[in-house]
């Protein structure tokens, strides 16, 4: 198997599958999470192939991103399998895009130090000013707000119920952007987020300098 080649055939599989695509799961996106993933998983001594064929095929089977998850996981492990690629490899990097999507931080720890990385590269992705974009994409393309007026929060409701209530862009920072930086695995992940971070620490301390309201 060359493998130059399957990491070439696979990226313009997934070029033409995400060219168009409209919540933040652009090929852009994947273009990012393999480059970083490639840095991590340097630094961190992973296997570099494995870490690249999963970064580029990882959101290919999300249910934001194909009707059918299953479905879409059986073709990846047909391409795999035909690419030549070796039975462990390709299981290892099945699993990898199985396990490494948040949905909700409910999921169980990844295992392989190639599913950290990647899982990190992803995440890191979320952070920062892309983070920043790709939320207010996100939230646009499913009709979300801005943000809520904490001054309309009814009383005797908490904060909490009223976030859990009401979905908006700037809600999703602190239901998840917020809290990648303590989920990364690695340490150069780790090191990599803390910058991220800060950074939209800053925007929400301008944005609320903005709107005239105390930052909750
Ligand atoms: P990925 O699969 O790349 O890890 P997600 O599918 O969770 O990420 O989300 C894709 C992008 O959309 C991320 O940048 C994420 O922060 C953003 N996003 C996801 N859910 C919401 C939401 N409810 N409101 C705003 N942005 C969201
Ligand atoms: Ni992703």
């Amino acid at each position: 198997m060359d493998k130059d080649k399957v990491v070439q055939d696979t990226e313009k599989l997934v070029k033409d599958a995400l060219m168009n695509e409209k919540s933040g799961h652009d090929w852009f996106h994947i273009k990012r999470v393999t480059k970083t993933a490639k840095e991590i998983a340097d630094k961190e001594d992973a296997d570099t192939f494995v870490v690249t064929i999963a970064a580029l095929l990882h959101d290919l089977a999300d249910d934001k991103v194909v009707d059918n998850e299953e479905k879409a996981l059986s073709d990846i492990r047909k391409y795999l399998i035909e690419s030549g690629i070796d039975h462990t490899d390709a299981q290892h990097i099945l699993t990898i895009i199985q396990t490494i999507s948040f949905k909700g931080g409910n999921n169980p720890p990844v295992e392989t130090l190639e599913a950290k990385v990647v899982q990190d590269a992803d995440r890191l992705d979320a952070l920062g000013a892309i983070g920043i974009a790709r939320c207010f994409v996100y939230a646009g393309k499913v009709g979300s707000p801005i943000y809520h007026s904490q001054l309309e929060i009814r009383e005797n409701m908490s904060l909490e119920e009223y976030r859990n209530n009401n979905s908006s862009a700037i809600n999703h920072f602190y239901e998840k952007l917020l809290k990648l930086k303590d989920l990364m695995n690695t340490k150069t992940g780790k090191e990599l987020a803390a910058q991220r971070h800060e950074f939209l620490e800053n925007f929400l301390d301008q944005f609320y300098l903005e709107t005239g309201e105390e930052r909750p």
